[in-house]
């Protein structure tokens, strides 16, 4: 059953995101501010505000080969509109992520993101199991949050999110969907969670500049 995952509201994503791991809404933000955010993305890359995205565990990397976005970190305290409306979803999200989770989820960090026709990111995990040579008390990436921004994408402009449902971790095979990985289209204003140290996944190219937002709930 393939529709299981999708949720209609943040109480079922929450509840898909226990059961899974992994969740799909669409509509998470309305059309208007979905507009709204991807104007932002073409403003900051006419201006040139937009990096090159690294990779590694500073992020400080820069492989083109494996990456090939340009991104823009959102300060918090000086939101747009847009963003304003943004943050005070993924706060009721988060808020509700750690009544059912009991995840400690303290913060976010969130870019937007432009992956230009041809470019993706190759397959990857957003965090490492936590590690023992790695200091403990550090803020870590806990939950994966993608937002897409084009509002209309064809199936036929790719750029799929592919999502592999064969984690190393069994309790977390996703029972009810009986296949590997999952392709998900970027679809405006529609919201992909997943834990982040549990699944590997990949941006496949797009014939279309691609526009997403991406957020990371913080724990320690
Ligand atoms: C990421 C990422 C996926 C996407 O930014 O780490 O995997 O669909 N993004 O944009
Ligand atoms: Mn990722």
């Amino acid at each position: 059953m393939l529709t299981n995952y999708l949720a209609l509201n943040i109480d079922q994503l929450v509840s898909k995101v226990t059961e899974h791991g992994f969740c799909v809404m669409d509509d998470f933000v309305t059309p208007a501010n979905t507009l709204a955010l991807s104007n932002e993305i073409t403003l900051l890359n006419d201006h040139l505000q937009m990096q090159e995205a690294g990779t590694g565990r500073a992020h400080n990397i820069i492989n083109n080969q494996l990456r090939g976005d340009v991104i823009y970190w959102l300060n918090e305290s000086h939101p747009t509109l847009a963003q304003q409306a943004y943050f005070s979803q993924m706060e009721i999200l988060r808020a509700s992520l750690n009544q059912h989770l009991y995840l400690g989820l303290f913060a976010l960090e969130s870019h937007l993101a432009l992956y230009t026709a041809g470019t993706g990111y190759k397959k990857h995990i957003d965090r490492f199991k936590v590690s023992s040579k790695y200091p403990t008390n550090q803020p870590v990436r806990q939950i994966s949050c993608i937002l897409y921004l084009n509002q209309d994408w064809l199936a036929e402009n790719g750029g799929e999110l592919r999502l592999y449902l064969n984690s190393a971790d069994e309790t977390m095979y996703v029972a009810p969907i009986d296949r590997l990985s999952l392709d998900i289209s970027p679809l405006g204003g529609r919201l992909v969670v997943f834990l982040s140290d549990t699944f590997y996944h990949e941006v496949l190219p797009a014939t279309q500049d691609r526009k997403s937002l991406t957020g990371w709930f913080l724990t320690r």
